[in-house]
């Protein structure tokens, strides 16, 4: 056996040991937990329609629903002829009722300034920020924009929406003008909230500046909300653009919020799939905000006097879930925070913790990797005894990046849930409940109460590993794709029965019940916990006028989970150069954002393909990890491998 081999084995083993080792919540987290009682499972289970409407209970209702279900599958409506208010639920009913004055927002700026925001003050600007929405033509149903940094005027903004019934479609701010005018113009938005700019890293990202350019392709947008986050320069367009405090001065001071229909739409957010456009994830209003105040209290455990960190760009699900709606609906105090881990310092969030006393934080696997990865010394050298849960959600959490995580960040006092879901099941569906359940490395846990998964094979069999399926309507579950209502018949509810969720993970199951994450089976690629489709990155190569023919891996890395490797010929008469080849990956960033940037773009004469001409990605895997080439013997010209291989490692 050679050296190597032997230190992988002692690597394979100790992870195994990890995996089998459990973890029991100490005492005292048990007894004063949110939820202490076990049988809350098999009660859910007994009646999950009824679980789900006392869930519901929590939030204020203007009309009660008449049914809790209807469901005519794969098209469910949940709290049937129920109305309430998102804004409402988020924002006035704590106003009411004794929390008027406790920190809704404590925001820190990555140049270091800091903001509290009670609720009263979220009501102040939300109220404001609704009429004057208002006044500038927003109607119920109508779509906005939001493109901005991780300030509190992000929140107000959707909450602004949801007050007066528009739809909200937030852009997330790393993505690039083009992906933002693709998303205005498929939502046909009528107003684009922004801000000058923001921080990141010490640099400032020009927020309004980049909408510009998107602007001059988005004929359905009438006005644009401008907030002042730095005095950045920028151009006023006249008429079309305004300053966000501006409006605000000349604004009523409250805007009835407007009873929306249980089903009414409450945002859509555009996510990666298999195909090269982005899909708008539709979502709806009170079964989604039940699921993510259910699920928020329970398994993150959230009390009156704590301090919650979700360090999520309000850009992806994890925000507008986690960030936004699911705590301000609990009336919670959470901590917003603007920029880099790593900036000044790289001990920047443990900074934070110590500052600001966080007792609940939740990250992504990629970040604790990272954190690793810089060494202990940084989390050491800061106060963290305040903390009390902790969480990770976007991708499976390796075991090492566990322990580290429990050791380190933890102290080994802190419950870590590991959270699965998507942006579209909105809500966590997968995870323990930190009171009562124990922990296993690198397994998410079990079925939220009142949620039913199973692993199932391709003929769907149970199956003790195979493909994450959810067997049960949800409340928060995504109810159409936007524009394409056909397409999310096709993609979610095909690949068994018209009930039954692919979710394109797969998964095992273990005897205790428990899941693990296998991560995804389609062609979507999982980039430092952000999700991006192949084929939109083969889109935007094959968009540059060298280009022939692209294809697109994932391969594994360290920190980031995966990274983008490229694989590109050239059309006649273009030479494959090194400057092409950084051509190539600008001209993805502008396509779609920094996030897409390929790691590598490889030059080949030919791209290898089955005799039915589908590209065959994993050989194109193997060859970028540098591996052992698998079976070619359905490769229609397998010279092409060899050529291949051959330019590749040249290149490196
Ligand atoms: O592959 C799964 C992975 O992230 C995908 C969903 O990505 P997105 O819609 O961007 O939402 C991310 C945040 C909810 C899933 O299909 N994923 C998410 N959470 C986990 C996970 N994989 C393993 N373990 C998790 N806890």
């Amino acid at each position: 056996m050679m050296a190597d081999d032997a230190a992988s084995e002692e690597q394979d083993l100790s992870r195994l040991l990890i995996e089998e080792r459990v973890f029991q919540p100490p005492a005292d987290f048990e007894a004063a937990a949110v939820v202490q009682d076990p049988s809350v499972y098999e009660r859910a289970e007994a009646d999950p329609e009824a679980f789900w409407a006392e869930m519901a209970e929590q939030l204020d209702w203007y009309e009660k629903w008449d049914e809790v279900l209807r469901w005519d599958p794969p098209h469910a409506e949940w709290f049937v002829g129920g109305k309430l208010n998102a804004c409402y639920n988020c924002v006035d009913r704590h106003v009411h009722n004794g929390r008027r004055n406790q920190a809704a927002i404590i925001w820190e700026g990555e140049p270091g300034e800091r903001r509290t925001l009670t609720y009263w003050d979220l009501y102040q600007e939300t109220n404001k920020l609704a009429n004057a929405l208002k006044t500038l033509g927003v109607e119920k149903g109508d779509r906005v924009a939001i493109y901005m940094p991780m300030i509190p005027e992000l929140p107000i903004a959707m909450l602004a929406c949801a007050r007066i019934g528009a739809i909200h479609s937030v852009v997330f701010g790393g993505f690039s003008a083009e992906a933002l005018r693709d998303r205005i113009v498929d939502a046909e938005a009528k107003v684009l909230i922004t801000a000058d700019g923001g921080y990141r890293r010490g640099q400032i990202i020009p927020l309004k500046h980049d909408a510009d350019y998107a602007l001059r392709q988005t004929p359905s947008i009438e006005h644009v909300i401008i907030v002042e986050r730095g005095e950045f320069p920028l151009r006023i367009v006249q008429g079309r653009d305004h300053w966000y405090h501006r409006l605000l001065q000349e604004a009523e001071p409250y805007c009835e919020p407007e009873p929306m229909d249980a089903e009414d739409i409450l945002y859509t957010l555009y996510t990666s799939g298999t195909t090269g456009q982005p899909k708008g994830i539709v979502h709806t209003t009170g079964g989604y905000m039940t699921g993510v105040l259910a699920t928020l209290r329970w398994i993150f455990d959230l009390k009156q006097d704590d301090v919650y960190w979700c360090t999520a760009d309000i850009g992806w699900v994890t925000g507008h879930s986690y960030i936004v709606y699911g705590p301000l609906a609990a009336g919670a105090t959470m901590l917003m925070y603007e920029g880099a881990p790593n900036w000044p310092e790289w001990d920047r969030f443990w900074q934070i913790v110590e500052d600001h006393g966080v007792t609940v934080f939740y990250t992504a696997p990629t970040a604790i990797r990272a954190f690793m990865k810089w060494g202990t010394q940084y989390p050491q050298a800061h106060d963290l005894s305040s903390l009390r849960l902790l969480g990770t959600v976007g991708e499976p959490i390796n075991p090492e990046a566990w322990m580290w995580y429990y050791e380190h960040i933890g102290g080994e006092r802190c419950p870590i849930v590991d959270t699965w879901w998507q942006t579209e099941t909105g809500m966590i569906l997968l995870t323990t409940l930190p009171g009562i359940d124990y922990m296993r490395p690198s397994y998410a846990g079990r079925p939220f109460p009142g949620v039913s998964a199973e692993v199932l094979n391709d003929a769907g069999q149970p199956a003790t590993s195979g493909y994450l399926a959810i067997t049960r309507p949800w409340p928060a579950m995504l109810r159409t794709i936007y524009n394409e209502p056909e397409r999310y018949v096709e993609q979610y509810w095909t690949k068994w029965d018209k009930a039954t969720y692919f979710t394109s993970d797969g998964a095992k199951r273990e005897d205790d019940g428990y899941f693990g994450l296998l991560g995804r089976v389609d062609d979507v690629l999982n980039v430092s916990g952000h999700r991006i489709g192949t084929m939109e990155v083969e889109s935007a190569l094959v968009d540059h006028k060298a280009v022939a023919e692209a294809a697109v891996v994932g391969i594994a890395d360290e920190v980031k989970g995966q990274v983008i490797a490229a694989f590109v010929t050239v059309k006649e008469g273009n030479e494959p150069t090194a400057q092409l080849s950084q051509e190539l990956q600008k001209h993805v960033v502008d396509k779609i954002g920094a996030i897409a940037r390929p790691q590598s773009v490889a030059f080949a004469g030919d791209l290898p393909k089955t005799r039915s001409g589908k590209i065959m990605r994993r050989l194109l895997r193997d060859i970028a990890e540098g591996k052992v080439l698998g079976d070619i013997t359905t490769l229609a010209d397998a010279s092409v491998v060899d050529e291949l291989k051959r330019r590749y490692e040249e290149q490196e």
